[in-house]
């Protein structure tokens, strides 16, 4: 633990701590055959987050959590690995693999460096896990490295847009005002949280991106159903019906 940098440290103290609060949602998508994505329950129709065919694929979920995104891809046939830096997080995990009788890997550790070696990889996937929680300096060359040539790489995350108009008391949805300076923008910590979260312009990540080897196929800005629920108070749906609150990238590895 010690070793681990320092904003790895504090997220793995805060979701071994709200781990307890994650079951019941783990419980519910290992239960669904069909994903469904981000806060909205949006359709895997609507955002393409996997790719057509995945037997005998290679993938990494980077960050998986209860593993229920990994859960999904192993009934389509791919080999899957899941990494997640909290131990809490992965007894859950554990316990719905023995629940659904569904073997694949999950690796207790930080997703800034996986102990596979480089090139292991068809794909690679990530839902508020790495690109969220991980310092993007650490994780997107990881994520390179993990990845075979050609090799793609997708992530759902909040919006910059939403991460601008965002309140930082605890509860409060986001505003129409922009309340935070877009530039200069990176490692956010909430007042009163001891978690460390990252947030990117797009200038930023398609540097990034670019820099360290990808090609960007798409950006999706997240709409959801007009009839649409979630459980998290930040923001409301009359907000995400105008505004993306989260965003997919899905990029390439060059070949
Ligand atoms: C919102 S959850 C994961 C999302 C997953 N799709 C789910 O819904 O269960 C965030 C996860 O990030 C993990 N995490 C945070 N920092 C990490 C790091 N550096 N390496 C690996 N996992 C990390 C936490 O332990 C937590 O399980």
């Amino acid at each position: 633990m010690s070793d681990l940098p320092e904003h790895v440290r504090r997220n793995r103290m805060l979701w071994d701590d709200w781990a307890r609060k994650f079951v019941a949602a783990g419980e519910e998508a290992w239960a669904q055959d069909t994903p469904t994505w981000g806060v909205w329950g949006v359709p895997e129709s609507q955002v393409g987050m996997f790719p057509e065919d995945l037997a005998e694929k290679d993938v990494i979920e980077l960050v998986c959590g209860t593993a229920h995104v990994s859960a999904w891809l192993a009934r389509r046939g791919a080999r899957v690995v899941g990494v997640d830096n909290s131990a809490a997080q992965l007894a859950t995990a554990r316990r719905l693999q023995r629940q659904y009788n569904l073997d694949f890997l999950l690796l207790h550790g930080n997703v800034e460096t996986v102990p596979y070696p480089a090139a292991s990889f068809d794909f690679a996937i990530s839902e508020y896990g790495a690109c969220l929680w991980a310092d993007p300096q650490c994780w997107v060359p990881e994520a390179a490295r993990l990845l075979r040539p050609g090799g793609r790489l997708v992530f759902l995350v909040n919006s910059f847009l939403l991460m601008l108009c965002m309140p930082a008391e605890d509860g409060v949805a986001a505003t129409e005002r922009l309340l935070r300076p877009a530039f200069g923008m990176y490692r956010v910590e909430w007042p009163g949280d001891i978690g460390v979260e990252f947030h990117l312009s797009h200038g930023d990540w398609i540097r990034l991106l670019r820099r360290t080897g990808f090609e960007i196929e798409e950006l999706v800005e997240v709409r959801p159903a007009t009839t649409a629920t979630m459980r998290y108070p930040f923001v409301t749906l009359e907000w995400a019906r105008q505004w993306p609150c989260e965003e997919v990238w899905k990029v390439r590895r060059r070949a």
